[in-house]
């Protein structure tokens, strides 16, 4: 079989670099664009007087028909016609006959697969969004449920000071709601149509660009043809913004693993998250948050991988850039998969209030208070944070919290301390009195949380 462009060829593609170059064993991934970009082509080329209207018609009627058996599983694409566009072009002309050999007027694979492209992300930043949008779901109702459940907050992964769980939860909605943000920007610049930039600058035919954008849904169309064909920097946004979200997944993950060893025991995760060990029968372990942990890695790879394909490119298209699919398809799939297990995992796991508790009562979170109420009776910050610093000895050398001592040992380092000190240090005052925008107290996470889902609401 000839290829589509073989006129100029006198002899075959070497077998094994024929398989070498060709990307439609990754790249059929985006038939469905590629279908419909060529649809939005043929009618503009139809309505412009550039083909016959009805040859038009025939192209579309064919390419639909395509899609349905693609979609239907009834097609097989084949190593020799490359890529998917021309597979999908040898199908045309296989089904509707010579008038299909009309579609490729005007056009190149060149903006063809910036097309295409654009489109395939466009479509894997809404489904990111909505799982994005989801694992923030979850984490308001986490929070909804605990804005009064007390526990330590780390610093140096050594415990700083009282909070909630509720204030803790949100902190991450924050973050993954950035994520968000950070994709709808994304977005404005990925629906952008480069179709009429042809190999690399445009076309002699009289194209109407807007009206194949428009059919596309895209906002607008590239303004230079050389850029529009070369740039990825779409693509290299998502990875960007998929990589920050997997960091985020991923210190969430690794507090996870923690707050569910035994050491700590603030967290169980349902068995439906959990998996055990061929030999230690007592193991349940945390692999599914170990697992995103270390699938952040593979996505930091796509992103450094593109950056690199893209770095020392001439313009315009080279077949380089025939590398960017790839990676970027790792991390779509990996960062959809990874933001459905953590729902998942954080919406069936069991938070141990009892241990969550417990464990802001020691290590002295309530320190800074402790200085606090002294400051409040007069006396100067740093003199306070030295009066409770030789408490917090006295009390390790005792064995005790701060308010398990009696009001004669705390009056040996502070003679004014009074027996009001007792309430100002207690975990539920730490937490209640933190009540500014942003804090921890159940009033100030009750706004954030309400101002959250105004925020989700609007989107
Ligand atoms: N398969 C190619 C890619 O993914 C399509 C464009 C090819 N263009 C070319 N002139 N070889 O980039």
């Amino acid at each position: 079989m000839p290829k589509l462009w073989g006129g100029r060829f006198e002899g075959n593609t070497d077998e094994f670099a024929e398989g070498f170059q060709s990307s439609i064993g990754f790249d059929c991934r985006m038939y469905r664009e590629d279908i419909t970009g060529s649809i939005a082509h043929a009618r503009m080329l139809g309505e412009q007087g550039i083909i016959p209207k009805e040859d038009a018609g025939k192209i579309i009627e064919g390419l639909k028909g395509i899609l349905e058996d693609i979609d239907a599983g009834k097609v097989e694409f084949s190593v020799h016609d490359e890529d998917i566009h021309m597979n999908v072009e040898r199908l045309l002309t296989e089904r509707v006959g010579d008038v299909g050999k009309k579609l490729h007027t005007g056009r190149s694979r060149n903006d063809q697969v910036a097309t295409d492209f654009r489109l395939y992300m466009r479509r894997s930043v809404d489904e990111t969004t909505q799982n994005l949008i989801q694992l923030c779901g979850v984490l308001i109702d986490i929070a909804e449920e605990n804005t009064d459940t007390i526990m330590s907050a780390y610093t140096h992964l050594q415990k700083a000071q009282p909070t909630t769980l509720g204030h803790y939860m949100m902190a991450y909605f924050e973050m993954f709601y950035r994520d968000i943000e950070r994709l709808i920007d994304c977005r404005r610049r990925t629906n952008i149509l480069p179709l009429g930039s042809g190999a690399l600058c445009a076309t002699t035919y009289p194209l109407d660009r807007a009206m194949a954008a428009e059919e596309l849904g895209m906002d607008e169309i590239t303004r230079n043809s050389l850029d529009g064909v070369s740039d990825r920097d779409f693509a290299l946004e998502y990875l960007s913004v998929a990589s920050i979200c997997m960091m985020h997944l991923s210190r969430l993950c690794e507090e996870i693993i923690l707050f569910s060893t035994n050491e700590y025991g603030t967290l169980r995760l349902s068995d439906a998250y959990s998996t055990g060990s061929s030999i230690m029968p007592q193991k349940k372990n945390p692999d599914m948050a170990e697992l995103i942990r270390g699938k952040t890695g593979r996505v930091y790879g796509d992103l450094m991988g593109l950056l690199t394909v893209m770095k020392g490119l001439p313009l315009a298209y080279n077949k380089d850039m025939q590398e960017d699919k790839e990676g970027v398809f790792d991390a779509v799939d990996t960062v959809n998969a990874c933001l459905q297990v953590m729902c998942g995992m954080l919406k069936t796991a069991e938070w141990k209030k009892d241990m969550l508790q417990l464990g802001a009562g020691r290590g002295f979170t309530n320190a800074t208070d402790a200085a606090d109420y002294f400051v409040k009776n007069g006396m100067a910050f740093r003199d306070a944070h030295a009066v409770v610093g030789h408490l917090v000895l006295y009390c390790e050398q005792n064995g005790k919290a701060i308010d398990e001592l009696t009001l004669e040992e705390i009056r040996k380092f502070a003679p004014d301390a009074k027996e009001d000190i007792f309430d100002a240090i207690s975990l539920t005052t730490c937490v209640n009195t933190r009540n500014v925008p942003g804090g921890p107290a159940p009033e100030a996470v009750n706004e954030h949380i309400r101002q959250a889902k105004r925020l989700l609401g609007e989107l």
